[in-house]
């Protein structure tokens, strides 16, 4: 029997980060001590009175039964309650919100459910794979790549992207680049939207990392023709609990719903119990004493990371938001990680997250500060 993959998982780009994970694998087989900041997975744990309610909540029968697929009552007005605090952002539960399993099967599904075979999807570029990938190339549609340039603060300017797409993916604060945008910039975005007919997906998985008093915005206090994805996966450092939210217009959270109902069967209600619980620590605009004293150690990372990078020449930006650090290497972006993976170093190649993403590279601020400094002592070396 003939056993070949459909014409749509061809149509995935090969896969870029494999010949530096075996370049990585081949290093620890050697005995090399290796310091990875390439994977965007926080290395702190999941706050202690969140994991109390999990555990407490796993025990009792009525968590183990099905969820329902757009989730439990109490967890879409957590999230809800949540929009309200932090956002000013009024939303019904019930046609408003979707629970989802994290965001990246969302953001995959929202395209399944409302763009056909064909039809373009902008995806930013560089950015998170899946827009083009998972999003547009396993819908049968044709992702389109608009570049966000340093020079604009890698924002994405909407007067280059094709006006008949039918779908736009967009995130701020911004993997790979660190990137953050105001309201106005997304008013901007979601009137550009409003008048080709183009589906807004704005991806806010980083609205909590946050610096320094910033506080980024949802797309909601710009308008509200949209959707938009959040996840609990960096803000409660909960990556592997695999649970997140869309909230937005209520025809699109039907058509994601729809789809999600034929494909998933909803987050597990203890999951569900523990993230509504998370969620349910904010009192008002500010962050919740869980994230700030969190977003405290990856700050001093990011201090003594961008000044250790300027100190050996290099331009770095000092970002706003996420943990991500991204610069600018000055050569060939996959060269640049090859040599730091001879010093034992693993950085993310910008080119992995597209062609615009050449000559820049991201590192993860998921390591201790000890750990940090030894890859600056080991680069100027
Ligand atoms: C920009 C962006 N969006 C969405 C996600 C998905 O996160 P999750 O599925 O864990 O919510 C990630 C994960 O790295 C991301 O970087």
């Amino acid at each position: 029997m003939n056993i070949a993959f459909a014409d749509r998982l061809q149509r995935l780009p090969p896969y870029l980060f494999a010949r530096l994970e075996e370049l990585t694998s081949k290093k620890r087989a050697e005995g090399i001590d290796i310091i990875d900041f390439g994977i965007g997975d926080p290395d702190l744990p999941t706050p202690e009175p969140i994991i109390k309610v999990l555990q407490e909540a796993v025990t009792l029968q009525e968590n183990h039964t099905y969820s329902s697929s757009s989730g439990e009552l109490y967890m879409r007005q957590a999230v809800a309650d949540f929009y309200k605090k932090r956002f000013d952002v009024d939303l019904d539960p019930d046609k408003e919100v979707c629970i989802t399993l994290g965001s990246k099967e969302a953001l995959a599904n929202v395209c399944k459910a409302f763009v056909n075979a064909g039809e373009k999807v902008i995806s930013p570029d560089p950015a998170y794979p899946v827009y083009a990938n998972g999003a547009a190339v396993l819908s049968d549609a044709v992702p389109v790549k608009v570049p966000l340039l340093a020079e604009e603060g890698f924002l994405l300017d909407v007067e280059r992207c094709p006006n008949d797409a039918k779908m736009l993916f967009l995130n701020y604060p911004n993997n790979p680049t660190g990137a953050t945008c105001d309201v106005d910039y997304l008013r901007g975005v979601i009137e550009w939207c409003n008048d080709n007919e183009v589906i807004f997906c704005y991806d806010n998985a980083y609205s909590e990392m946050c610096f320094d008093g910033y506080l980024a915005p949802s797309a909601l206090e710009a308008g509200r023709e949209l959707i938009e994805f959040g996840s609990l996966s960096k803000t409660f450092n909960m990556t592997g609990y695999r649970i997140g939210y869309a909230v937005g217009d209520e025809r699109l959270i039907a058509g994601l719903k729809k789809c999600k109902s034929q494909i998933d069967s909803g987050a597990p209600k203890f999951i569900q119990k523990a993230a509504a619980y998370a969620l349910g620590m904010y009192e008002g605009r500010r962050l919740p004493k869980v994230i700030s004293d969190n977003m405290a150690i990856y700050g001093k990372r990011r201090n003594v990371l961008v000044r250790g990078l300027r100190e050996l020449g290099f331009d770095v930006p000092m970002p706003k938001a996420t943990f991500y650090v991204w610069f600018d290497c000055g050569m060939d972006s996959m060269k640049f990680t090859e040599k730091m993976l001879q010093k034992g170093i693993v950085f993310t190649p910008g080119v992995g997250f597209g062609e615009a993403g050449e000559g820049f590279v991201r590192v993860a601020l998921t390591r201790p500060l000890e750990r940090i400094e030894e890859a600056l002592h080991r680069m100027s070396e």
